[in-house]
């Protein structure tokens, strides 16, 4: 007896046969156009689209929702934000912090993420956003990954006694080192930031996601230095390059240097669209520079890309649901990836790319002996999910069902005729219990 079947899963857009997935103790055990064996509970995803869980590669989560508090963003800069999150922050509890980022969470989930990787503002004596989230982790274990990204926010060497705050992070539980060069006071200053960042990494063993040239000023060059140390010092892969939005601004014989050193380097990137379409390009009159990194040519050139959401209703961003095919969606607009492999390639900067960022590709995917994460969406494939935002019909984390969501049933009445339209243009899958 199975714990839960998936039956007439569509696994890939170009599959003929549908498959039926086994479920036991957690684990994929049985993948199979038809299992014979019987299980608790049985899902007909009736040839939905299933695919392993949506990847958030970078989203705040101790700034969600509080947007307006104490007051709001006006001038849609980055820099009045932060100035924005300096007055909220002096506010912070731990209650308030653990209640907002679990409700975002709880967001995400319901639409298909299971990983999330959140940078937590490690600027502060107290450490309070940090020890709320740690404990958020923890909570959320045994159903979602939560990586945890020690980010200092005002700058390790421009805010007093950053690089101790940023140790300490570490020394508590933090599985990322971050970092914000950009912002550091001088050049020199943003170099030795990122001289920190690295050996802390190499200390105490963890991973690397900067802040990275998130401004538009074209001499902001942050990006050549982690992929050179990145190199130096061997982490390669295990370091991520965020936002990096000056490099959209780079003439071209710069780009291209920089690209080839980075595709050596074997970084990671992560564009975070939504937010930067949005704060970039503020200084500018017109034309206004779009607040995108080249997500196309690094994707062409074989550099691992995902994507973030990056904000959630806080003083950066007044929007957002936590949906990774909203930012999917936004970033095929921007980054002009509206070709049928581009949009593929889209689709998966919010899956495989996301987990190979997070370093979690072992555990990750749809195959025997794996943990059971997936989601069955209510599309056909990627390319469908993002056109018309997909519901996630059933969310399973380690074999449970996590969450489920209902599609709205739309009737359209034209003259004389009334006439049912199946807008979602596919079926809705159903769920069986034994
Ligand atoms: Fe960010």
């Amino acid at each position: 007896m199975l714990d839960l079947i998936v039956r007439n899963a569509r696994l890939a857009p170009s599959q003929t046969e549908l498959s039926d997935i086994g479920i036991l103790d957690g684990a994929f055990v049985e993948i199979h156009p038809r299992i014979e064996a019987e299980a608790r509970q049985t899902i007909d995803a009736a040839g939905l689209f299933v695919t392993p869980p949506l990847v958030e590669s970078h989203v705040h989560l101790d700034t969600a929702m509080t947007a307006g508090q104490p007051r709001w963003n006006k001038s849609g800069t980055l820099f009045e934000g932060i100035e924005r999150w300096s007055e909220r922050k002096a506010l912070l509890s731990e209650q308030d912090v653990l209640e907002r980022a679990t409700a975002a969470v709880t967001w995400e989930v319901a639409h298909g993420v299971l990983h999330i990787r959140s940078h937590v503002d490690i600027c502060d004596p107290d450490l309070t956003a940090l020890r709320a989230l740690l404990q958020l982790k923890k909570t959320m274990a045994p159903w979602v990954d939560i990586q945890l990204v020690a980010f200092p926010q005002d700058g390790i060497l421009g805010y007093p006694g950053g690089a101790h705050l940023l140790e300490d992070a570490l020394k508590a539980g933090a599985d990322a080192v971050g970092g914000i060069p950009h912002y550091e006071l001088t050049r020199e200053d943003g170099v030795e930031s990122l001289q920190i960042v690295f050996a802390l990494a190499e200390k105490y063993g963890r991973l690397v996601d900067v802040h990275c040239d998130e401004i538009d000023d074209e001499q902001s060059r942050f990006v050549e230095v982690m992929s050179a140390l990145a190199l130096r010092t061997g982490l390669r892969e295990m370091v991520t390059a965020s936002h990096t939005t000056a490099m959209h601004s780079y003439g071209g014989a710069y780009a291209a240097k920089l690209l080839r050193f980075c595709a050596q380097s074997g970084i990671n990137f992560v564009a975070n669209p939504l937010v930067n379409i949005h704060l970039q390009g503020r200084f500018d009159t017109y034309p206004k520079r779009r607040g995108l990194t080249r997500i196309k040519e690094m994707t062409q050139m074989g550099i691992n890309v995902s994507l973030g959401h990056d904000d959630i209703l806080d003083p950066w961003y007044p929007m957002g649901t936590g949906s990774m095919l909203d930012v999917a969606h936004m970033a095929a607009h921007v980054g002009q990836m509206m070709g049928t492999e581009e949009q593929d390639a889209v689709f998966r900067m919010i899956t495989y790319s996301g987990a190979r960022t997070l370093h979690i590709e072992d555990s990750y995917g749809i195959s025997v002996g794996r943990p059971a994460d997936l989601v069955v969406l209510d599309a056909s494939d990627g390319r469908d999910a993002i056109r018309r935002q997909a519901v996630a019909r059933f969310v399973v984390s380690r074999g449970r069902i996590v969450s489920q969501t209902v599609p709205a049933h739309t009737s359209v009445n034209l003259g004389d005729g009334n006439r049912e339209v199946d807008f979602r243009m596919s079926q809705t899958g159903n769920l069986r219990e034994e």
